[in-house]
């Protein structure tokens, strides 16, 4: 299938140039669109076949829910069955935002949209694009991100486009994303609200609005006998083709660990690199060292993680070696992010 590309112009007005997308999507067709977080792949959530689609052209599992996306709060009403208390504050507090919400589905989403389950997962976006788009067709836009199933998330257009040309009917280049992780994920459905993916919004930022709150035990565990209660968070997700380790320690110590570890594989001849900060990354010798931002400035970590990523693959590095990076307000996701495409593999020094 031929992929239409559409490049917005923010000195044009928007609607116009989103016409085609909308009308795609009321037709059951899939459409690529930015959102703040990552960007998404959108089809028609009340539509069972677009939701086939969207698990088809991402080859992804099909018991892995997706997120409902919304423009405006009283959208919420039409598809779930009942809105907590917690819920309002929640999202009187962070949509439109980085912010996606776990209520108990009524029937007008069809349980091909969440996997299965009798629950669904909205999120009210705050990127223009993304809510002219569900505002223009007054379609319920259900989105994973936009990657083949186990890539990870697409941060720029051309990350879609290598991976989704040919088998979606659009994609909308908006530019780069905000944020660059996806959206913290918050179960309201029982007492005590339960972040079931970290993200941009904390644990804290949740406390301060709700009091109590909690993440899933599962999430930050290597205890196999505990299930994310997220099924994606359940596969591997994120890894670049070569090997990744994860080095934690004092920065020098750090340094001098990955600088005797690039000699040891340079007896091998294979190809090593090095993810660092910038402040560090000039320790570094023999390897290709890629500067992932500043250790003080956490949203430009957030926002390179998946770009670099996947420049390992583009670049055939076969042994990567990351700092860790613990930042105070994102650290949490950003970590979760990186151990996950490391397999868990850590050196802790
Ligand atoms: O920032 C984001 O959330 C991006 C943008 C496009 O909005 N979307 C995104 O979607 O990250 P996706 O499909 O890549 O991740 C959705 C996650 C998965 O881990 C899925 O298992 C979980 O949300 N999820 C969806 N519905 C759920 C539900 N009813 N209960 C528990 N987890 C759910
Ligand atoms: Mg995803």
């Amino acid at each position: 299938m031929d992929t239409k590309i559409i490049k917005i112009d923010e000195t044009k007005e928007l609607d116009l140039q989103l016409m085609d997308a909308a009308e795609i999507l009321q037709k059951g067709g899939l459409v690529a669109f930015p959102t703040e977080t990552v960007y998404g792949l959108g089809g028609d959530a009340k539509n069972k076949d677009a939701s086939k689609a969207i698990y088809a052209a991402k080859g992804r599992p099909s018991d892995n829910p997706l997120i409902v996306h919304i423009p405006d709060v009283s959208w919420v009403d039409a598809i779930v069955s009942e809105i907590p208390e917690a819920a309002k504050k929640l999202a009187e507090a962070f949509w439109p935002g980085p912010m996606t919400l776990i209520f108990k589905k009524n029937d007008v989403i069809p349980y091909e949209t969440t996997g299965g389950l009798d629950t669904v997962a909205v999120r009210l976006p705050s990127h223009p694009v993304a809510r002219a788009l569900m505002e223009k067709s007054g379609v319920y836009i259900a989105a994973p991100s936009a990657n083949t199933s186990g890539r990870p998330s697409p941060t720029k257009a051309k990350h879609v486009i290598e991976d989704l040309s040919g088998k979606i009917d659009a994609i909308i280049d908006g530019g780069e994303v905000n944020i660059g992780l996806e959206s913290t994920i918050i179960d309201v459905t029982e007492e005590i609200p339960m972040i079931l993916r970290p993200g941009y919004i904390s644990l804290e930022d949740v406390k301060d609005v709700v009091g109590k709150a909690a993440y899933d035990p599962a999430i930050f565990s290597e205890n196999k006998s505990l299930r994310p209660k997220a099924p994606g968070m359940r596969y591997r997700h994120y890894a670049p083709k070569g090997n990744l380790i994860v080095v934690d320690g004092e920065k020098e110590a750090v340094c001098e660990y990955i600088n005797a570890q690039i000699l040891e594989a340079g007896v091998t001849g294979k190809k090593v690199a090095v993810m660092a900060s910038r402040e560090t990354a000039g320790s570094y010798k023999n390897a290709k060292v890629y500067t992932i931002g500043s250790v003080n400035d956490e949203e430009e970590i957030a926002r390179n993680l998946y770009d670099v990523l996947r420049q390992f693959d583009e670049e055939g590095m076969e042994l990567i070696f990351s700092e860790a990076f613990e930042t105070p307000h994102m650290g949490q996701a950003i970590m979760n992010r990186l151990l996950k495409a490391a397999g868990h593999q850590v050196v802790s020094l």
